[in-house]
């Protein structure tokens, strides 16, 4: 854990100018800088840097936030890593907190276990390219391959020796301990083995295999898997690492460490089966390629590719046959809002194959003009199927809407049902109703039975659903003036009549923070945000304003919720830039918000108490018609409707609102 002290001072130290401005070229506009934003693609810059605020924000893509943000953005890394590369920008050192004993043990025992996975990987290349055996046998099976010594090395490949101990005991005498040998999985214990044996009783898992390592995102070994040279049935082809505390198979994809910058490049991921296709293809000058070796897609891994791109491609060794069987899992891609295209090689050729008998420009242009979009190619290779069937021609269309029904983006699922109309020669409406009985039928699985929402009639729930975002919009506006103008003070003037002795009248001027009175006049009518960030970050600013009479914007602009900081510094930048000589070149006066702050202020805060009156009303209104058959309650509630009613008008004259309308 960094410490809170050097969290502070790398904000306080980082120029989001300098920042930015190391990876994106930035011009000065008035007060601020304005570059093409790296996040998308755009021909006129709308990136906008704010030196005094220490922000940026894109008003193309929406992105924006602050250094620390656009590193863990740029860089695809994590909030520590982003510190830590700030850290090392401007020199700052790192002061780690303490962290706890259990964090610490389990901290130590990864690192351990890193470090001799780090050893191993050296061991098993050293085997490769300095031992008699390794040299005969692993190296030239490489070369066999076709894989040139750079990739060998690039992908720290190796072998191991065909004995029972030779690793176990170089990690001994190195000063590894058994105990992670074990846990690794590099080693294994042999039941009743003497205690004189020199390896005490332990045997290595790889013997005899060429050595693939597995790198995780920062490119340590987190795991193995070996490969057998000869041809044995008995022999299991690859053997491969167990899970451990620093391999989880499901959330590992081969090659990502080699592939990441390339994937973000060109905003592809090419996915293949196994380790000597991702090595296949990084020598033919494909780098954006990962495999997920041997497991069939899991969420995690989709997870982990779309952190850099949402299109993902892909490289099929098999028939289309042996594609249907995998289609459960693209359509999981889909589910994941990522769009998928298939590639499949001729003649049973895998990417590794294909890479070796092709040339490098072959392989890419294979690829570029073979790449289908899944969708369609799941329906043609289906209606291929059924031909002129068309009782399993309906079927089929079931099976295809159920795919697209996956895709939570609604535009390119109506892309796609025009398309397979055509495709399929349906008229788009039948697909439509199809699709919207088969998302009906998945919201209701996501939903418990018995929620109140289903039973509401759809009217009425778009009605609701109005209310909540004009509420959602008026809580916003609300947070929008607390942050930038919070800490402004409003001017009340009031007037005090003339005393008998016929003094003039008398104006009493009073000053109060925009934030305390905003706070005050929300709490004091016991009003809740309904939203959560809203919510959020109101309760701090009353808790700061109540304690200190101001607030701290920075702490919101730098918190480390990204939620609440990015609500920050959206709602503190301008929509809009003026240029500074606006004014005076066209002679046009632009009203500062300041000047018409408590007219601003005080209409948000009715317009809020408006909506929640208007709220309660209706809420008291259907507990009348629901009390009729106790007096009691029922005059109770007669009586609260009065109340409610009374503040409405209240409200009303002070908004100048038509309340008859
Ligand atoms: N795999 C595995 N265990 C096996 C077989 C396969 O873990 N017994 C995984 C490996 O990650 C392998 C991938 O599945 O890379 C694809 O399998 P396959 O195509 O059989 O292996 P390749 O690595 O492509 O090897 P080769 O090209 O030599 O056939
Ligand atoms: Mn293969």
């Amino acid at each position: 854990m960094i410490k809170k002290e050097t969290i502070d001072k790398i904000f306080d130290t980082a120029r989001i100018e300098e920042v930015v401005g190391d990876f994106v070229p930035l011009k000065k506009r008035g007060v601020n800088l304005l570059g093409l934003c790296p996040f998308h693609n755009e021909k006129t810059p709308s990136f906008n840097v704010n030196p005094a605020r220490n922000i940026f924000k894109c008003f193309g893509c929406g992105k924006g936030g602050t250094a620390v943000n656009f590193i863990m953005e740029h860089e695809h890394c994590t909030y520590p890593d982003a510190l830590r590369y700030l850290a090392k920008k401007y020199s700052i050192e790192i002061e780690e907190e303490a962290p706890s004993p259990e964090e610490t043990i389990l901290r130590d025992e990864k690192e351990s276990m890193l470090v001799l996975n780090a050893f191993a990987q050296k061991h098993f290349s050293e085997n490769l390219f300095d031992h008699e055996e390794g040299k005969a046998i692993g190296y030239s099976y490489f070369k066999e391959r076709g894989f040139s010594a750079d990739i060998i090395k690039k992908f720290q490949l190796g072998y191991s020796l065909n004995e029972w101990d030779a690793f176990s005991e170089a990690a001994l005498s190195n000063g590894f301990k058994k105990e992670y040998l074990l846990k690794t999985g590099l080693s294994f214990q042999k039941e009743n083995a003497s205690s004189s044996n020199k390896t005490e009783g332990l045997l290595d898992r790889f013997r005899g295999r060429v050595m693939f390592p597995v790198h995780n995102l920062s490119g340590r070994v987190i795991a193995f898997g070996g490969r057998i040279l000869k041809k044995d049935d008995k022999a299991a082809k690859y053997v491969n690492s167990p899970e451990s505390e620093v391999y989880h198979k499901s959330n590992v994809l081969y090659g990502i460490y080699f592939a990441k910058n390339s994937i973000v490049k060109h905003d592809t991921c090419f996915l293949v089966e196994g380790y000597t296709d991702v090595i296949s293809l990084h020598q033919h000058e494909i780098e954006n390629v990962v495999a997920s070796a041997g497991t069939s897609l899991t969420v995690e891994q989709i997870r982990l590719i779309r952190r850099y791109t949402s299109n993902i491609t892909i490289l099929y060794d098999g028939d289309p046959a042996g594609i249907k069987a995998s289609m459960r899992g693209i359509d999981l891609i889909l589910e994941e809002g990522l769009n998928v295209k298939v590639v499949f090689f001729p003649d049973g050729d895998d990417p590794d194959s294909f890479s070796k008998k092709h040339g490098s420009s072959e392989v890419h242009e294979f690829i570029r003009n073979n790449a289908k979009d899944f969708v369609v190619f799941k329906t043609s290779l289906l209606l291929d199927e059924v031909k002129n069937d068309p009782v399993r021609k309906a079927g089929l269309i079931r099976e295809i809407v159920e795919t697209i029904a996956k895709i939570p983006d609604q535009l390119i699922r109506a892309t796609y049902v025009k398309h397979c109309s055509s495709l399929m020669d349906i008229s788009e409406q039948i697909l439509l109703t199809e699709l919207n009985k088969i998302r009906k039928a998945q919201l209701k699985k996501e939903m418990p039975a018995d929620d109140i929402e289903e039973l509401i009639p759809e009217v009425l729930k778009a009605d609701r659903q109005a209310e909540l975002e004009s509420i959602d919009s008026q809580e916003r506006e609300i947070i929008r003036l607390l942050l930038n103008f919070g800490n402004h003070d409003l001017h009340f003037y009031e007037e005090i009549p003339g005393t008998e002795h016929s003094e003039k009248p008398q104006t009493i001027h009073s000053t109060v923070k925009a934030s305390l009175f905003m706070v005050e006049e929300i709490e004091r009518d016991h009003i809740h945000f309904e939203n959560k960030i809203y919510a959020q970050t109101f309760h701090e600013i009353s808790d700061a304003v109540k304690n200190s009479g101001e607030f701290d914007l920075k702490s919101f602009l730098l918190s480390h919720n990204p939620e609440v900081s990015g609500l920050a510094v959206e709602l503190m930048s301008p929509k809009y830039l003026l240029s500074d000589n606006w004014e005076t070149m066209h002679n046009i006066v632009v009203p500062k918000e300041e000047a018409t702050l408590r007219d601003s202020v005080e209409k948000s805060v009715y317009h809020l108490k408006n909506k929640h009156v208007m709220k309660m009303l209706r809420d008291n209104q259907k507990k009348i018609s629901d009390a009729y058959s106790n007096k009691e309650e029922y005059n109770h509630l007669i009586e609260h409707h009065r109340e409610l009613e009374e503040v409405k008008m209240k409200i009303s004259k002070v908004l100048g609102i038509d309340v008859l309308k």
